[in-house]
């Protein structure tokens, strides 16, 4: 029986559990994929021993991401790019990471828009500069999307993420000021929220989406709530909307794929079963 894993801490409020249970059962494997708390204190130690406790992989979850990418033996070219790791498996006799929190958002907008959107978007305005905001920008980069500008609310962090993911491929990328948030959302196509406003008990983030422009595309990677007051106010507006739980999902495949050798599909019945578990239904 194949073992894996979520490390986090905290971790009990992690969905994966339930995503990869999910396709555990769908598709007849003895498997198991289990929560584990580990404090950072910890998790050098965590990192090096998994294989020996019986564990094929698994993922990496807030505050180790960048720990686990530096701990590891290998990692892929995308995982060094962004500095950080969510997804552990051994390798002839090594410890892999890569990081598909990339591949979960475009394979998400793919989905929800259909391939070759990326062909009508000329700038997309990412807000925020944390660590899904670098993720979403190495995306957005490799589908060459000529103009990338980034506004956070703390300017030096936004400078530190164009300086560190700026490349010779066709993307410009722009790091911008807070107040510059109209004169940017006027040109954007794509609008993508990935700071933690908007998420349960977090104000708002509060858009003038009247400029944007018509056809533009608001996504949000927040997604508890699922429908968060940014997208209801994109839908208001008549934009496209993508939400947040898409990503979740999608990030989840290439780990699954890894560790129990199928390659599991995101279905309406996952979607529908992570919803009822957000909405307190399950
Ligand atoms: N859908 C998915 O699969 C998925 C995956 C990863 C993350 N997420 C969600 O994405 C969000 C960000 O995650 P992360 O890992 O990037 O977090 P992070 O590294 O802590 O970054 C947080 C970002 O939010 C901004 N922010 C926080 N409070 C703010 C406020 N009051 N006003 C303006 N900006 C504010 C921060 O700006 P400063 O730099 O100014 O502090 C920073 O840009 C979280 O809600 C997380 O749950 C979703």
């Amino acid at each position: 029986m194949k073992k894996a894993f979520v490390v986090g801490h905290p971790i009990k409020h992690s969905r994966s559990p339930l995503i990869h249970g999910h396709w555990l059962k769908q598709y007849g494997i003895e498997g198991s994929y289990e929560r584990i708390d580990v404090a950072p204190a910890d998790f050098g130690e965590f990192l090096k021993t998994f294989p020996e406790r019986g564990f094929v992989g698994g993922n990496v979850t807030i505050p180790h991401k960048e720990a686990a990418c530096l701990g590891v033996d290998r990692r892929t070219k995308r995982a060094e790019r962004l500095g950080a790791v969510n997804t552990l498996w051994r390798e002839d006799g090594l410890i892999w990471g890569d990081n598909t929190d990339v591949l979960g958002f475009m394979a998400h907008l793919d989905r929800s828009l259909g391939q070759g959107w990326e062909e009508a978007v000329d700038t997309a305005l990412i807000v925020g500069a944390g660590g899904a905001a670098r993720a979403i920008v190495a995306g957005l980069q490799d589908r060459g999307i000529p103009r990338l500008l980034v506004i956070n609310r703390t300017l030096p962090k936004a400078e530190e993420l164009v300086r560190d993911l700026r490349d010779d491929g066709p993307s410009s990328l722009q790091a911008l000021p807070w107040g510059d948030i109209d004169a940017a959302l006027a040109t954007a196509g794509l609008v993508v929220n990935t700071t933690s406003l908007g998420m349960a008990g977090q104000p708002p983030l509060d858009l003038d989406l009247g400029i944007s422009p018509d056809g533009a595309v608001v996504a949000d990677i927040v997604y508890v709530p699922l429908r968060t007051p940014l997208l209801a106010a994109a839908e208001a507006r008549g934009l496209r909307t993508v939400d947040g739980l898409g990503m979740l999902l999608h990030q989840a495949v290439p780990g699954f794929a890894r560790w129990f050798g199928v390659t599991p599909e995101v279905t309406p019945e996952l979607r529908a079963l992570i919803v009822a578990d957000l909405e307190g239904r399950s």
